[in-house]
């Protein structure tokens, strides 16, 4: 896992707008996505790119709005009711890999934002 350090310099270099086309170009696929797709109730996905996108912002160093809307994340508990196998954890971390790369975020960027959505999918598997 990235250091705290490395974690909050992430935000002051892609700001806002690196989040936002991060975050939409994931969402992007998940309609489609076999495994993912039905996961997401269709009239939730907005409102599930922005839960996702301010999560996101808050701990790359950005504004707490997740915080002060959505309380602590605790991630585990509120995946708990998704099944999360091997192969679930898989797909949203190529779905997140296939952003990184549309949304064109700087090398060495990646290399902190890559390793902790990877490290945090696993520490999801519920199954
Ligand atoms: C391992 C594969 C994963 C699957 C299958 C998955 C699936 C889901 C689903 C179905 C939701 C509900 C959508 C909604 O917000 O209404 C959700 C919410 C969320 N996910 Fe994931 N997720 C995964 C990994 C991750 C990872 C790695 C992160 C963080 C790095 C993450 C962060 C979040 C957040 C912040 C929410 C909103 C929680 C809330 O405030 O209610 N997820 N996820």
């Amino acid at each position: 896992m990235p250091d705290e350090a490395a974690m909050s310099s992430v935000y002051p270099v892609i700001g806002e707008a690196g989040f936002v086309r991060l975050v939409a170009a994931f969402y992007q696929q998940v309609p489609a996505d076999e495994i993912l797709g039905p996961m997401y109730p269709p009239h939730e996905l907005a409102a599930a790119e922005k839960r996702l996108r301010d999560f996101l912002v808050y701990r790359f160093g950005g504004p707490q709005r997740y915080l002060e809307e959505r309380g602590h994340p605790r991630l585990r508990m509120r995946h708990a009711p998704f099944e999360i196998s091997a192969a679930a954890r898989d797909r949203w971390v190529t779905l997140m890999n296939r952003a990184i790369e549309e949304a064109a975020i700087p090398a060495h960027v990646v290399t902190i934002v890559q390793p902790f959505l990877a490290e945090t999918a696993t520490f999801l598997i519920n199954r």
